[in-house]
């Protein structure tokens, strides 16, 4: 099609489909490699193309187990540096350590960008990523960073919906921005609550501002851990006299009791992307629909392989 033998697509063990699905939607075969464990668990890599002067991207997610596909993507970005490849995208779809990105108490370390610095030294020339928990996130790197985000899919996804009479509800105060744009898309108010966080799995939706009585809410986030703040917020929407309820996110991180949470949810669906693939157990939770982000991460390689323009990519957002 528009692609040549100058770009290579790896992908790390993460999520394997969505890096297949990349490559479908580029018209490419995925690159050669060979990921093996010595017996002591220690990872190994070879590729079996060569890249040296070629411009390589590889996709991984950063999504559990965290540590290892870490661990996997700085080795095949290592890999890549010494077999001379002319330059070198690391693709991380979901950025894991994304929400531990200040100090906000004494003697903890800021891990979101520790792992910037680990990608950089590895060898990432560059990073495209989606939905950063916070979009501040790139000044971490000292290395371009495109930034996409799950928006352009899911509001394409709820567009077709037509939902009228509609409320787009931000579950607390860090998802503002997100919310204002969602209902800019469609044209619906705003509503927002008040969250209270007492630990990592433990939050309370404690008021709303905004009407939500008698109207179709959409409900976004950008992660959904362990479903607490969501969950937390439908509850609250559902008694305050919400009709029907959507719940939208780009990572299903789906950690702890998310799965129990969502499945008892007042919810008529929970819609996230593929940048983590969903497991078993989830695929059991009959109302979690999964959009595709293949083809927009797709997009991106391409335009960056060409030195195009990504971020005109989002004028259709
Ligand atoms: C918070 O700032 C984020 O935007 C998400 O709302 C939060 O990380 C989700 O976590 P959980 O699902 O564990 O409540």
């Amino acid at each position: 099609m528009f692609l040549n033998d100058n770009l290579k697509i790896f992908s790390g063990s993460s999520n394997p489909a969505l890096s297949g699905a990349v490559c479908k939607y580029l018209r490419l075969p995925l690159g050669g490699a060979k990921i093996e464990r010595f017996p002591d668990g220690e990872k190994a890599l070879k590729l079996e193309d060569d890249v040296r002067g070629r411009d390589c991207f590889v996709v991984q997610s950063t999504c559990k187990p965290v540590d290892e596909n870490l661990m996997e993507l700085l080795i095949y970005l290592d890999c890549l540096r010494r077999a001379s490849a002319q330059r070198i995208t690391a693709v991380i779809p979901y950025f894991g350590y994304a929400r531990q990105d200040r100090k906000d108490e004494g003697r903890v370390p800021i891990t979101a960008k520790l792992v910037a610095n680990l990608i950089t030294a590895a060898g990432a020339n560059r990073v495209l990523t989606i939905d950063l928990h916070a979009a501040q996130l790139q000044g971490f790197f000292d290395i371009p960073v495109d930034h996409l985000t799950g928006e352009l899919v899911l509001s394409d996804y709820f567009r077709a919906k037509k939902l009228s009479n509609l409320t787009v509800v931000s579950p607390d105060v860090g998802n503002i921005k997100m919310a204002s744009r969602y209902a800019g898309h469609f044209g619906g108010d705003l509503a927002i609550i008040h969250k209270k966080r007492f630990s990592g799995s433990e939050v309370e939706a404690s008021e709303i501002i905004g009407k939500v009585k008698g109207k179709n809410v959409l409900m976004c986030d950008d992660i959904i851990a362990t479903a607490g703040t969501v969950c937390g917020a439908v509850s609250l929407v559902k008694q305050r006299g919400a009709a029907k309820i959507y719940i939208c996110a780009t990572h299903g991180v789906f950690a702890g009791q998310a799965l129990e949470r969502l499945a008892k949810a007042p919810a008529d669906e929970i819609v996230v992307t593929d940048t983590i693939p969903l497991t078993q157990e989830a695929k059991k939770v009959k109302n979690i629909k999964v959009l595709s982000v293949s083809a927009m991460l797709g997009e991106a390689i391409k335009r960056t392989h060409r030195n195009e323009s990504v971020s005109s990519l989002f004028n259709s957002v």
